[in-house]
């Protein structure tokens, strides 16, 4: 019997207890609950929608309402200091649940792959139940089940890289748009970055299993898929370069042959994908783009500084020069690209000049959207062992001028949307007024817009009206 085979027993197991107590307790018959709490980026978020599948297998029923919870989950980040002030502060308001309910606590994640965390919380919070790692999710039912029965603590974590599991059930968050995970781990090593230590090496799932998972996304009525991975457009590269066996489906070997497979199944209207590296943004990828009409032409292209000294110490390797080329190329070849970007200011070293170098990639590339993050040590990582750490008020003067640059280029650009004609695929309802519906562009911008319920889930054309620094206004064009 597979892992997952073995699992599903256990769900089955830990289903049967949640009877056993509805029965007994006749006229508290409901069904048992569980809250969860994720923190982090898409690749965690997807974890989640497996936990909470498996969660909903065993009988669990989702309430965002902690007080009446039977179960609490944690699904942590630790890329950034803040996600772990977080985490400690929920802790201290989950001690009294468990105290007056006895709630099980479960925290997962990234984080726990951090022995000094995990130390921390088995000494200051011991009335945590489950703490599993990032190798060790598809256990989740076992451990719960053991922790049920047994009423033990139980820490579940692997050190060594995890197998790629198929077959978990999985809960999504949206009917529209949904996240197909299609590798693991990071073989990069910027020097700044946490994930590849807590995440493990690169690891692709099999071109078989992606296919068949968004075909099956489709038939669904699913709209838009995202593939992910720490850095997707390596998809097979590890397997190629190191001769892992894996099987050719469907023509797809590769990232760009899988865009273009993924592009042929029907129903499926858009596809995204985040994050690439830019250092393997091959051509074939951007050929890919080019002519694969359901591929956003908004790329993400993490440019972290701007600065080739810089960029050389994080260990990023590309210089600014050829970033500035990798854009133009993809200008060229790419009708209507958009880009958007991360940026790390107060590296180790960073000088005011370097600094500079980055606000001129940004002036030059004109992104559509710059996630901007302040330069967090993280325990382990090559960057912490730096001795040139930049002063705080510094790193915070930085991403002050460097906010002002990008929300004025936004306003900027934002201009250019009113008047025109946007595809847009309808999420749902506008989530601060009722009235009104929401969606994206292809460029995934927000448009609000006056429209039937009907449309959800639908393309549809919009006539942009206005702009409103994080969000566009549209009127529906009749057709
Ligand atoms: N694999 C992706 C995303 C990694 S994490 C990539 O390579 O782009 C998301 C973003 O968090 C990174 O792009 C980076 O900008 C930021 N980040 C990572 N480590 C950080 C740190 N120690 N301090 C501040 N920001 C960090
Ligand atoms: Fe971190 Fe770099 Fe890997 Fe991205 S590519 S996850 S920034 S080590
Ligand atoms: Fe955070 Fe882990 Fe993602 S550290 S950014 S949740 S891979």
């Amino acid at each position: 019997m597979n892992e997952i085979e073995e699992q599903k027993q256990y769900m089955q197991k830990v289903k049967e207890i949640n009877e056993n107590i509805k029965q007994n307790d006749k006229e508290n018959n409901k069904k048992l609950k569980y809250t969860i709490l994720t923190m982090g980026c898409q690749l965690n978020e997807n974890d989640s929608e497996k936990l909470c599948g498996m969660l909903e297998e065993m009988g669990y029923e989702k309430t965002e309402n902690g007080e009446e919870a039977d179960i609490a989950l944690f699904n942590t980040c630790c890329v950034r200091e803040n996600a772990e002030d977080k985490l400690f502060g929920k802790l201290g308001e989950l001690k009294r649940l468990k105290e007056e309910k006895g709630i099980s606590i479960a925290i997962g994640g990234c984080m726990m792959q951090e022995k000094h965390i995990t130390d921390k919380i088995k000494q200051s919070y011991p009335f945590v139940d489950i703490i599993f790692g990032t190798h060790t999710l598809q256990r989740f039912p076992e451990d719960l089940y053991k922790v049920l029965t047994e009423k033990i603590k139980l820490e579940d974590i692997l050190d060594i890289d995890g197998k790629v599991y198929e077959g978990l059930p999985i809960k999504r968050d949206s009917n529209i748009k949904a996240s197909v995970t299609i590798m693991n781990g990071c073989n990069n090593f910027c020097s700044y970055c946490i994930v590849p230590y807590v995440r493990g090496r690169e690891r692709s799932r099999e071109p078989r299993a992606i296919i068949e998972e968004v075909k099956d996304l489709a038939k669904q009525g699913y709209k838009e898929i995202t593939l992910l991975g720490q850095n997707v457009n390596s998809y097979l590269r590890v397997e190629r370069e190191k001769q892992i066996p894996f099987e050719e489906y469907e023509g797809v070997h590769s990232f760009a042959t899988l865009l273009e497979a993924i592009n042929k199944i029907d129903g499926i209207e858009r596809i995204r994908f985040v994050s690439p590296h830019p250092k393997d943004f091959t051509d074939d990828v951007i050929d890919a783009i080019s002519k694969c009409d359901k591929v956003c032409k908004l790329v993400h292209l993490p440019l972290q500084s701007g600065n080739t000294k810089v960029l050389k110490e994080m260990n990023r390797k590309y210089t600014k020069e050829q970033y500035l080329n990798l854009v133009d190329k993809m200008k060229a070849k790419i009708p209507n690209l958009t880009l958007s970007t991360d940026i790390i200011v107060g590296f180790p070293g960073e000088t005011d000049e370097e600094f500079e170098d980055t606000l001129d990639v940004v002036r030059k590339v004109k992104f559509e959207q710059v996630y901007m993050f302040i330069y967090s040590r993280r325990v382990g990582t090559p960057g912490d062992r730096m001795e040139n750490q930049i002063p705080e008020e510094i790193k915070h003067k930085r991403f002050d001028k460097l906010k002002e640059l990008v929300e004025s280029q936004i306003e900027e650009n934002n201009q250019k949307y009113v008047g025109t004609i946007q595809k847009v695929l309808v999420e749902g309802e506008s989530k601060n007024n009722q009235e009104l519906l929401t969606g994206r562009t292809d460029s995934n911008k927000v448009v609000i817009f006056e429209g039937d319920k009907s449309l959800i889930g639908q393309m549809i054309n919009l006539k942009i009206v206005s702009e409103h620094m994080w969000y566009l206004k549209g009127e529906v064009v009749e057709k």
